[in-house]
């Protein structure tokens, strides 16, 4: 009985290739409306930049913030098509009541720690900062942009709506920062793209699978119907906000109830099927369900299962695919006993069901993006993906790139996911460089 309700579950879980490519056409006609300003689940947000030459070149800080860490960064870009040298860096952690508190306060933060980072590593010249700002941010240029929503928990007052970078600018002046010249805002998965377009000119496309989901991608000018301002170039990378898109996913009763409990109910569908952040949350529940109707934990519900977050991405690894000690080392911190082989197949079955769906519907959502990619090649595509999921997830890699060959068919060959670690960062000094250097207008 126990394993034909699992069973049941991984039916559940499962994605064939009919639904992958059912998302991947949906997701080419939402492309298209959003490109064209009409009503779509995926909003396709003008960028305001093309990807890199390589010959980028200078000294830039770079503020990332997109998650509970953020970071900054001194970044030398040699320039030639050489890679970017991390300088100096430090990571801050943020509260939760500080990512949920007031907007004016959580800049103030930041700039407090910019501050901080000035000071220890001697910057008192004049400096230009590309500002890296994960969420979904209307740009007006490439220095400025409205805050649409936030994503991923944060919830921070008096920021919807209104110009990030003149929040960050006054939080700033009230600091005393005044050597500090933020000349360009981005998405962490434009920074992603930058990174790895400033080593290999064929990078078209940057992805993000950590904490949260996401797709940017280099499109043709003509294709983008909608408002682009004085931006004159053939093409432009578009932060596409693919994890709110919305159409054919296969949601089950879990991901009802994972999105019912979430700080943003109703929106960010894909990213709650996809994202690290939300992976663990469906465990839970699935175990929860399964402890409840088998004889697993003895019918009793353990303490991590108890509340929504102390189940976490890395005890997923672990069960998934972990040794023998791992599995055990870790039943004993989370259980305070090792489990039973019955137990122990159960956690690795869900944890599985769970990551292989994220990695299915992820590459149907590339490969969708794939279709309206400007090339710089025909005979290559570089993906640059950056995220604990792709870059430390047991397996994740080779079944995403196994989904996205089973919808290419052969050309899948072709195409090559490239992890760019800290892409985020650097990829945003490499966009302050373009401005300062005006080497696209
Ligand atoms: C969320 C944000 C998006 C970001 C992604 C990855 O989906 O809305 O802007 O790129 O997380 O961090």
């Amino acid at each position: 009985m126990k394993s034909s309700l699992i069973e049941t579950l991984e039916g559940q879980f499962s994605v064939p290739l009919s639904r992958m490519r059912k998302i991947r056409s949906f997701v080419t006609k939402e492309m298209d409306a959003g490109l064209a300003g009409r009503k779509s689940s995926i909003a396709m947000l003008p960028a305001y930049c093309d990807a890199a030459s390589g010959q980028e070149q200078g000294g830039y800080l770079a503020l990332d913030l997109g998650g509970t860490n953020f970071r900054v960064m001194l970044v030398e870009l040699p320039g030639s098509g050489k890679p970017p040298r991390v300088v100096a860096e430090a990571k801050y952690r943020l509260t939760p009541g500080q990512i949920t508190g007031s907007g004016a306060a959580l800049f103030g933060v930041i700039a407090g720690y910019l501050r901080k980072f000035l000071k220890e590593h001697a910057i008192t010249a004049e400096i230009a900062l590309g500002y890296t700002f994960s969420f979904p941010v209307r740009l007006l240029g490439i220095d400025e942009g409205i805050l649409m929503k936030w994503t991923k928990d944060f919830s921070a007052t008096g920021v919807v709506g209104r110009k990030v970078v003149a929040i960050q600018r006054q939080a700033l002046i009230r600091k005393n920062v005044r050597t500090v010249k933020i000349v360009a805002l981005a998405n962490d998965t434009v920074g992603t793209l930058q990174a790895q377009a400033v080593l290999d000119p064929d990078c078209g496309m940057g992805v993000i699978l950590g904490t949260g989901f996401n797709i940017a991608v280099r499109v043709a000018s003509r294709r983008i119907r909608k408002e682009t301002g004085t931006y004159r170039g053939k093409s432009m990378i578009i932060n596409m906000e693919t994890g709110n898109f919305n159409k054919v996913l296969p949601r089950n009763s879990y991901d009802q109830r994972v999105d019912k409990d979430s700080g943003n109910v109703a929106h960010q569908f894909a990213e709650k099927m996809i994202a690290g952040k939300y992976l663990p949350q469906l465990v839970r529940l699935l175990v929860l369900d399964l402890i409840r109707k088998g004889q697993y934990f003895d019918g009793h519900v353990p303490t991590v299962f108890r509340d929504k977050e102390s189940f976490q991405g890395w005890h997923m690894d672990v069960f998934e695919a972990g040794s023998r000690e791992a599995v055990q080392k870790l039943s004993q911190e989370l259980f305070g006993r090792d489990l039973a082989p019955s137990e122990r197949r159960m956690m690795a079955r869900v944890c599985r069901m769970v990551s292989r769906r994220s990695a299915r519907i992820a590459a149907s959502l590339i490969v969708g993006a794939l279709t309206r990619l400007e090339r710089r090649s025909k005979q290559r595509v570089v993906v640059a993906v950056d995220g604990s999921l792709f870059e430390k997830y047991p397996g994740y890699h080779r079944v995403l790139t196994m989904a996205i060959r089973e919808l290419v068919g052969p050309s899948g060959k072709d195409i090559s996911l490239k992890l760019t670690k800290d892409g985020s960062g650097i990829g945003a000094a490499v966009i302050a460089a373009v401005v300062r250097q005006g080497s696209q207008n």
